[in-house]
């Protein structure tokens, strides 16, 4: 298994356990209701959307009987994702507690590095399942 993938497997499973816990105080106290924004996402973005990049990665190209288009990409997509939705999670909080301007940009920002990641997904995956199979004459 590459090391990429491995990681998108063990960090899914990592916030998983953040967003259960989040869930849980936010049903103790009221006052962390405006955290829902941050619970939600480390549950889509976090345990649901890494699982399937990893477990995606692994058995994708393997079910079409080729090599993934390219490890590198997805590599770097590990840790465009990682830092998007840390990003994400940190600088939106802050801003829920003290906004600012540049809380706000940094949120943004951080939205839009993920997003990149989602992409280099959608690339590398379509580059490696779309290409016909040569047959043999
Ligand atoms: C023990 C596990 C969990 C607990 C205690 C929990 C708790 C909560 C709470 C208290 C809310 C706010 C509800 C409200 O608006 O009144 C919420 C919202 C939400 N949760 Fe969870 N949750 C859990 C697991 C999950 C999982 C596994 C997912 C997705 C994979 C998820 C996705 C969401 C989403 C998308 C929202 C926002 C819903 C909306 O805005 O209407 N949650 N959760």
């Amino acid at each position: 298994m590459d090391r990429f993938v491995k990681g998108f497997i063990i960090m899914s499973i990592v916030y998983l356990g953040l967003a259960t816990i989040l869930g849980i105080l936010m049903l103790a106290h009221e006052s962390l209701m405006p955290l829902k924004f941050v619970h939600s996402h480390l549950n889509l973005l976090g345990w649901v959307s890494m699982m399937i990049y990893g477990v995606g990665y692994h058995i994708l190209p393997r079910f079409m009987g080729r090599l993934l288009y390219s490890p590198i990409l997805g590599e770097v997509q590990f840790y465009l994702a990682n830092v998007g939705i840390i990003g994400l999670i940190v600088f939106y909080t802050m801003n829920i507690y003290a906004p600012s301007g540049l809380y706000l940009s940094l949120t943004v920002a951080s939205g839009v590095v993920e997003a990149i990641s989602i992409f280099l997904f959608f690339y590398n995956m379509l580059r490696t399942l779309l290409p016909k199979v040569e047959q043999p004459h």
